[in-house]
């Protein structure tokens, strides 16, 4: 039997409550809510503006201090640096170092996770392979498209192999094509064990990925639950044929009259969405070999999330299964990320990029050589282009 597993979120009367410098009550952004977060699950935060759905993500990367109720996330607290490590965050807004190219800033955030240089240059490889980004690798993140920056965060968000992906609107920026590829990379991790909240106002995107959902307002949980249950209407029914000839037709008429004594039905063509459709004549242009002059890369990474050999053996490469304890090593391993350097990170992506470095933390000397290494670069490559 699967051994009962810890939930990798568990809040209890979770509530955050602002307050103005004299501190007296400004906002409660998130008013006292129960929830846990389940191994493998893919969870959606719904609700509107200003519902708390932010508030809620910073206070699971340990940005933000609950005022009120218990969080633990990955059975630990959000601020502890061994929690910080297993999470992967895309923020709403993409807060990259604009002078940096595209591998440059995954190595940057590479450094900060202490991997080894031959780790990141592996994993960056893949990565912007995976997101679609392999042919723009030299180009620096300030000249791309929304959605490009998109795909170099969601890349930035799997660095360090998290077991627990939180993406703040994941798909905004993305074009129709883009959106399906995110939407397959975040079912392909999902197979691989990991953990995923999104956040996102594109209910159709939450709809197609999502196993649950938990919808805010007011910062309070209005509903929550599996899309299945929440979604399916239990009081009607539904059944799907091959386009019925008219003889059948009228049989099938006379019989659900004579039923349904007088109650009202429907028949109709079922209809495909949008998304559908569009996919369908992109990738009909595609097998025709339609010359365009955008982007092209998208295909490249449909094919590569496909369940085939190469994908699988990318995806393993890249997120492995739930780490096991680290054996005792014969030799020595490179250490573990420090408090400050993971924390910084996360920092990192949550300010707005005035400094080009993240300060480190003054009481951790290792996050400092660390940091100093990764600043050393960055001061290096900004230098280079004065
Ligand atoms: N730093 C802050 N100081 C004061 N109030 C804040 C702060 N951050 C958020 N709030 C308030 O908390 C409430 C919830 O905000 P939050 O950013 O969590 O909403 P959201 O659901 O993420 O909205 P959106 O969909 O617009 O991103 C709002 O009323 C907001 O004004
Ligand atoms: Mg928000």
């Amino acid at each position: 039997m699967a051994e009962q597993r810890e939930p990798v979120v568990r809040a209890v009367g979770l509530t955050k409550e602002f307050r103005d410098f004299w501190g007296r009550p400004k906002a409660k952004a998130v008013n006292d809510i129960d929830f846990e977060i389940q191994p493998g699950e893919v969870v959606g935060l719904l609700g509107p503006n200003g519902s708390g759905k932010s508030t809620t993500v910073k206070m699971l990367l340990g940005l933000l201090y609950p005022t009120g109720g218990r969080l633990s996330v990955l059975g630990r607290s959000p601020r502890a640096v061994e929690t910080k490590r297993e999470i992967g965050y895309l923020p709403e807004d993409s807060y990259l170092y604009k002078y940096l190219t595209a591998e440059e800033t995954l190595d940057f955030f590479g450094a900060l996770f202490n991997l080894s240089k031959a780790d990141r240059r592996n994993r960056i490889d893949q990565l912007l392979e995976m997101v679609g980004m392999a042919h723009a690798r030299r180009r620096r993140v300030g000249e791309f498209s929304k959605g490009m920056q998109r795909r170099i965060g969601l890349a930035q968000a799997m660095i360090n192999d998290p077991a627990f992906l939180i993406l703040d609107e994941p798909t905004s920026g993305l074009d129709p094509l883009g959106c399906r590829e995110v939407k397959d990379l975040i079912v392909a991790l999902k197979k691989r064990g990991k953990t995923v909240v999104i956040t996102s106002h594109l209910l159709s995107d939450i709809e197609d990925i999502c196993d649950r959902v938990i919808i805010l307002y007011g910062g309070k949980i209005r509903a929550t639950g599996s899309l299945n249950d929440l979604l399916t209407v239990t009081d009607e029914n539904r059944i799907v044929t091959p386009a019925l000839q008219k003889p059948a037709m009228d049989k099938l008429v006379a019989l659900l009259r004579e039923s349904l004594d007088g109650e009202t039905f429907r028949i109709d063509h079922p209809r495909r969405t949008l998304e559908e459709f569009f996919l369908d004549v992109i990738a009909k242009a595609k097998s025709e070999s339609i010359e365009t002059a955008g982007v092209v890369g998208g295909g490249r990474i449909a094919e590569y999330l496909s369940p085939d050999q190469s994908t699988s053996a990318v995806l393993e490469a890249l997120v492995s299964e739930p780490k096991a304890p680290p054996a005792p090593a014969e030799t020595p391993e490179p250490p573990p990320p420090d408090a400050a350097a993971v924390s910084n990170r996360l920092e990192a992506l949550t300010a707005e990029p005035t400094a080009p470095v993240p300060e480190p933390e003054p009481q951790a000397p290792k996050a400092e050589e660390n940091l100093d290494e990764a600043n050393a670069k960055l001061n290096d490559i900004l230098g280079n282009r004065k």
